[in-house]
């Protein structure tokens, strides 16, 4: 049970564990605008991207997409990022997974221009909107069941049953995906995208290269080849697009695995962050290649989904408090964002404080730690939450998301998500899929 009724009892708890968590009584500085070259962030709440698994067998957004989306748009967020969207059918997370091609293009077009009416219509201005372009890699379920393409095996996630190394991606197959990407982007902007993430978080394909220290070959072993298919993605998307176009990606920069298996930590072993490597890799993308804007992230939602997503009481027991993974996710974000000042880092994880998100969001802000908040589950559970931060207005405890886990569970037994504690719909569809499991 989440006990914090106070403000005063959050912090008493964080300083009894002698942790830092930024906190202002003060919202108004989620209202600020941020300007990103030719595009502007209207404020600084920004909705995470979420999977829903309710697209069409074709990839293009269905009726539950369309309602989630609805509720996304009239909620005031400054930014929308839109979920993870396949650029290839066998990346595909599961058979519903959003998957963008020439032939679906205009539901993605109609999906973009309703975003923005629906916001204008609830008085707000008109949200930045980017789409997560992602291949699943060792996590692609196309069919419904695991299809798995690695960078390299795994023995902490494989344990005893190491994958076929015929599932090994190859130089060439990698080769290739950089134009996919570079194509997904192009589709983007025509689908009246703003921008696109060339996704490289949570351990997905892009992700798990970027710890790929044994593999051989062009993609393997150093740094420069670890981080080719991020960097050559975001070159490809560049090439594709207008220079307005936003590419960016919502980047890992620890995923709490030890060398050689996780990338952010030290080679003398541990799990300690350590992020030379992460905030070098930020700095060519910033510096080198242009990029205005990085969403920053951590961990691997299903090996370690707590280092990813802080969490109150689970049915299993919990490895740490969820106020040492808030607490890790700001610093993470923050030294990068602290490092490159003038780049547009947003924040991740922060549904945990539930009614006091938005004060830990403005004390991040403040303390120069990100110059936007992300926030997941809040917005599935409370969508309206970003209007009241922006009105200055208490969040409502009983409205807040519990991060109690069930919409990851709704996906991991291979049903559409939504909150199952706030939102009916799901409350219902909950009862159904978990009858026997
Ligand atoms: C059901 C569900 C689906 C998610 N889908 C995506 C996704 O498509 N892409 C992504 O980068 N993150 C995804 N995430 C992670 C969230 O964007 C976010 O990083 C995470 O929930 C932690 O933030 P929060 O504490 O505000 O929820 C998903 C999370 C949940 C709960
Ligand atoms: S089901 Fe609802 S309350 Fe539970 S974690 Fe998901 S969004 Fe939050």
């Amino acid at each position: 049970m989440f006990h914090y009724k106070t403000a005063e009892e959050f912090l008493t708890e964080a300083e009894s564990l002698h942790l830092h968590i930024p906190f202002s009584d003060r919202v108004s500085s989620l209202a600020e605008p941020v300007s990103l070259g030719a595009k502007t962030l209207p404020n600084r709440i920004v909705i995470q991207p979420m999977e829903g698994c309710d697209s069409s067998s074709d990839g293009s957004p269905a009726e539950l997409t369309i309602r989630r989306y609805d509720r996304f748009a009239r909620s005031g967020a400054g930014l929308i990022w839109f979920e993870a969207c396949a650029v290839l059918p066998e990346g595909r997370a599961n058979p519903r997974q959003s998957w963008i091609t020439e032939k679906n293009l205009d539901s993605f077009k109609a999906l973009t221009g309703r975003i923005r009416e629906e916001a204008v219509k609830a008085g707000n201005p008109a949200p930045l909107i980017i789409m997560q372009a992602t291949h699943s890699g060792r996590y692609s379920k196309p069919e419904g069941v695991p299809a798995p393409m690695i960078a390299y095996n795994n023995p902490l996630f494989e344990k005893d049953n190491p994958i076929d190394k015929s599932r090994i991606v190859t130089d060439d197959y990698l080769r290739a995906l950089t134009e996919k990407f570079g194509e997904a982007a192009r589709l983007a902007e025509k689908a009246g995208f703003d921008g696109v993430d060339i996704k490289a978080c949570h351990r997905y394909l892009n992700s798990e290269l970027l710890s790929a220290y044994e593999r051989e070959g062009d993609y393997g072993g150093s740094f420069e080849n670890r981080t080719r298919l991020l960097r050559e993605g975001i070159m490809a998307a560049k090439a594709a697009t207008g220079s307005d176009f936003l590419v960016t990606s919502r980047m890992n920069v620890y995923d709490g695995f030890p060398y050689p298996y996780g990338f952010g930590v030290t080679k003398e072993g541990g799990l300690v962050p350590d992020l030379t490597e992460g905030k070098k890799l930020v700095g060519i993308l910033h510096k080198e290649l242009g990029v205005k804007l990085l969403d920053i992230t951590i961990g691997n939602p299903y090996v370690n989904p707590h280092v990813n997503r802080p969490a109150d009481v689970q049915a299993y027991e919990l490895t740490e408090d969820p106020l040492v993974g808030l607490e890790r996710i700001i610093r993470c974000v923050g030294e990068v964002q602290k490092e490159y000042p003038d780049l547009c880092v947003i924040g991740s994880g922060l549904s945990y404080p539930r009614q006091f998100a938005g004060n830990v969001a403005a004390g991040a802000v403040e303390e120069g730690c990100f110059k936007a908040a992300g926030f997941g589950r809040m917005a599935f559970a409370y969508p309206e939450f970003a209007g009241k931060l922006l009105r200055g207005e208490p969040l409502d405890p009983a409205k807040c998301c519990i991060t109690c886990g069930k919409c990851s569970l709704l996906m991991r037994y291979g049903s559409t998500a939504g909150c199952v504690v706030r939102d009916r719909y799901y409350t219902d569809l909950f009862r159904e899929v978990s009858k026997g499991k």
